[in-house]
């Protein structure tokens, strides 16, 4: 499999032997003698209209790891965008300036794909609005194999706002290509997993085996599962910012005592920043994974620049 110059941009365009293939290069990146020399010499484009702490700075240390360096933009407020020039335009301009890579988020649907298309250097989509978040994902699925040691036949319930949460939707999509898997999806009815994705899963469930549930209360699966994926309320994609997302806030909260009865492996994951969903006591617990989850996302993005940028086959 040759991932040299493709672009990510969904969890869509990877077979799953694809990922499996990906997953399987993370450690051979990590210990890789040479690594401070894989990417020598080659320059990755950071276009992002939306905030973010992970997923940049892990980006901007893979590269350092690799040994090349980054360039672009965390604000657009001081590009050109403010001028009114177009995002087709924007990433035009960095394709012309000798970039290797294009690295891009942004708060609308669909943007990851068009600067695919203005770009003849490969793009990966950092999150397109609430649409899809592939390296999360796949830094997700890294993730539970470690704990899990497999990605088939898993039991896991995602939590929270995911009507809105690109990572859940990547993940789902990412785990339709595995075998009998069971998902619950926790929501309030107002934040559902759109149905779109309930329609695939539906599809995908008499040739893989997959059953799914949604539901409304942590409590009702908490012993079943193998994972736990929390997210948070997505304040700022809802039109009242405020009044709805403090009030579905304290509903969805997992606290240390709701661990009691939970599977000995299961290990709670959450693609952060957290706000109010998971309690402070849980960082204590040996089921909660979520900042060993965060930094395998180093990892897992060092192995894809070296992929895409042909460092390693
Ligand atoms: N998980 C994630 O995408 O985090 P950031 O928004 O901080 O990048």
């Amino acid at each position: 499999m040759d991932f040299q110059n493709r672009d990510i941009i969904s969890m869509n365009d990877l077979t799953r032997e694809e990922i499996d293939e990906i997953l399987s290069k993370v450690q051979i990146v990590r210990n890789h003698p040479e690594k401070k020399n894989l990417c020598k010499n080659k320059v990755s484009a950071m276009l992002f209209f939306e905030p973010s702490t992970r997923t940049r700075t892990s980006f901007e240390v893979a590269m350092r790891n690799l040994g090349g360096e980054v360039g672009g933009f965390y604000d657009a407020n001081i590009t050109s965008t403010v001028k009114e020039e177009s995002l087709w335009d924007t990433v035009k301009m960095h394709d012309g300036y000798g970039f290797d890579v294009i690295v891009i988020r942004h708060p609308l649907k669909g943007t990851a794909r068009l600067a695919a298309e203005a770009a003849e250097i490969p793009v990966i989509n950092a999150g397109d609005g609430p649409n899809q978040h592939p390296t999360q994902t796949l830094l997700d699925l890294y993730s539970i194999k470690e704990t899990q040691d497999k990605l088939d036949g898993l039991t896991i319930a995602m939590v929270g706002d995911l009507a809105n949460g690109r990572t859940v939707h990547s993940l789902t999509e990412a785990l339709l290509k595995y075998d009998n898997c069971t998902l619950f999806f926790i929501s309030p009815r107002d934040l559902a997993m759109p149905r779109s994705l309930i329609d695939k899963c539906s599809k995908a469930a008499p040739s893989r085996g997959v059953n799914f549930t949604e539901g409304s209360r942590i409590e009702e699966f908490i012993s079943e599962v193998d994972i736990l994926y929390m997210t948070r309320i997505q304040k700022e994609r809802f039109e009242d910012r405020t009044a709805v997302a403090e009030k579905l806030r304290s509903i969805y909260r997992l606290e240390a005592s709701m661990l009691r009865n939970v599977k000995p492996h299961m290990k709670v994951m959450h693609p952060l920043p957290r706000v109010t969903e998971i309690a402070p006591d849980v960082d204590h617990s040996p089921h909660a994974y979520y900042f060993q989850q965060a930094r395998n996302g180093l990892f897992v993005r060092e192995t894809l620049l070296a992929l895409i940028l042909g460092a390693v086959r």
